[in-house]
């Protein structure tokens, strides 16, 4: 896996927001464990002071331990010495009952009087810990006190409990082990922590695996990718096996790869018939020329075969300059110089130059047009291009004497010019192909005619820059009729 992968960056993203959950959840875990540990132990202690004190309060001889300030160790610590004196004995008895209902085994027991002085001390009672209750241990005849006391290895809870008995005003302190507590909230820490480790440590790697199986389709898309070259263009990725987000961009990528395809044969389709159309002029060129050279010819001889070669060329120059034009509109629509302008005005400016056009074949023209202006927005460089085109497709293929009529229409916010010609027409299978580029229905017969047959796919990408269309309907041998709708100024 590289640093630089989503798959990296998706697993690192889970495991960061995983870790964070996990601390702040095991963070929450330890500090309530922790809090009920202390408040049980708190509880226990407070019982344990309590039991205590009642035990010291039906004790007759408590006035007594102020009597004495060196101090009296409880006789339950020290067993085997109890049973001398009576009262002794009852309490030391008490207390090894007491001793061992409340588990005060491990624990440092001391009673205080009003000056500080120890009047009562369990026998477990050190030097050190003697001091550390003197120094460290919270002392009040006020309040209930509960701290905890850590000096080096010594780690207490204490409990300070203020009692009176008759006129007597004492502390009970209690210590007790934090050990059980200690090592209880380690172990729940120690549990906290593994768990938390392998749940990360599992979860990345299901999170890399899922990012994985999450991410395939991707791979699959660039491993297709890969596979993609001009020559092999057919190759789709499957959309069904996706996933739903996926799928969008599986079926954009398909739908990218099916234009490359289309554009791809298009283009080679074309560069064929560039190529077949710009050879047969050439072979008349070359065929002429052989012709003329293989023998001696008069004067009037090579002015022909020069003349011949003249027509080919100029047809030649004609099919490079349409292409050229064909190849700025598709690129360049920005050679268009839109201008509001009067379309009536301007198909009479086409009708004079139809009648000139359709002279020698004795073609009628007629113009149909309202008196009135209508207006639209186009360059009319072009639009003349586009309806010269039609006009000459119309003469062209007019028998003579034919007629031509001209007309203009509104519909909706559109104008339409029809041109209708009294022709050979246009049978069904070829009207969707005349538009096509080079393509001439008659190409053999007709190649007097010359034609190169882009002239409609000129006009309809002149008439879409507009915004308008270019519709056709025709009926063989009675006549054709172009319809050029552009949108209204
Ligand atoms: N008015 C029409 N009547 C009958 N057939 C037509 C008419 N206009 C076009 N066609 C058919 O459509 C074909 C394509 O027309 P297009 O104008 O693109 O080419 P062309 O006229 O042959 O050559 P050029 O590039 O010189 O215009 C023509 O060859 C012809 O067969
Ligand atoms: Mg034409």
């Amino acid at each position: 896996m590289q640093f630089n992968s989503i798959r990296f960056k998706a697993s690192v993203f889970y495991s960061t927001i995983l870790a964070v959950i996990l601390v702040v959840f095991g963070t929450i875990i330890y500090i309530s464990t922790s809090y009920i540990l202390y408040r049980d132990l708190n509880h226990d202690l407070k019982i344990k002071a309590e039991e205590i004190s009642t035990i010291l309060h039906v004790y007759e001889e408590v006035r007594q331990f102020e009597s004495h300030p060196s101090g009296y160790t409880l006789g339950i610590f020290r067993k085997g010495e109890s049973g001398s004196i009576n009262e002794k004995a009852i309490i030391d008895d008490l207390w090894r009952k007491e001793f061992n209902l409340l588990n005060l085994k491990n624990d440092y027991i001391n009673v205080v009087n009003i000056n500080g002085v120890f009047l009562l001390t369990s026998n477990n009672f050190t030097e050190d810990i003697a001091s550390l209750f003197r120094e460290q241990f919270p002392f009040s005849l006020e309040k209930t006190v509960y701290k905890s006391v850590v000096a080096g290895k010594i780690k207490l809870q204490v409990i300070n409990l203020p009692v009176s008995y008759y006129s007597s005003r004492l502390a009970i302190q209690v210590a007790t082990p934090l050990e059980p507590v200690t090592k209880e909230l380690g172990s729940i820490l120690f549990f906290i922590i593994i768990s938390a480790l392998s749940l990360l440590i599992l979860t990345s790697f299901a999170g890399g695996i899922l990012t994985r199986a999450i991410l395939q389709p991707v791979m699959d898309v660039s491993n297709l990718a890969d596979k993609i070259t001009h020559k092999d263009l057919t190759l789709r990725v499957q959309e069904q096996q996706t996933d739903e987000e996926m799928r969008h961009l599986v079926s954009s990528f398909n739908a990218m790869i099916g234009r490359l395809e289309k554009s791809f044969s298009h283009i080679n389709e074309f560069s064929s018939y560039v190529a077949h159309e710009l050879k047969t002029p050439l072979a008349i060129i070359k065929g002429e020329m052989e012709l003329a050279l293989r023998q001696e010819r008069n004067s009037e001889e090579y002015k022909n075969v020069l003349e011949g070669c003249l027509e080919e060329t100029d047809r030649i120059i004609r099919i490079i300059r349409d292409l050229h034009l064909l190849a700025k509109l598709d690129y360049k629509p920005d050679i268009f110089k839109f201008e509001k302008f009067n379309i009536v005005q301007f198909l009479n400016e086409i009708y004079e130059h139809s009648k000139v056009l359709s002279s020698s074949k004795n073609i009628e023209v007629k113009l149909n047009v309202p008196k009135k202006d209508i207006f639209i927005n186009g360059d009319t460089i072009h639009l003349r291009r586009l309806f010269l085109n039609l006009i000459n497709n119309a003469v062209k293929f007019t028998p003579q004497k034919g007629e031509i009529d001209i007309s203009i229409a509104i519909k909706d916010s559109n104008v339409c010019i029809d041109i209708t010609d009294t022709g050979e027409g246009i049978s069904e299978e070829n009207l969707p192909k005349i538009f096509d580029k080079f393509y001439r229905i008659h190409k053999e017969e007709l190649a007097s005619e010359s034609g190169t047959g882009l002239g409609l796919n000129i006009a309809l990408t002149i008439a879409r820059v507009h915004n308008g269309d270019i519709k056709v309907k025709s009926r063989l041998r009675q006549g054709t009729t172009f319809t050029v709708v552009l949108p209204l100024a």
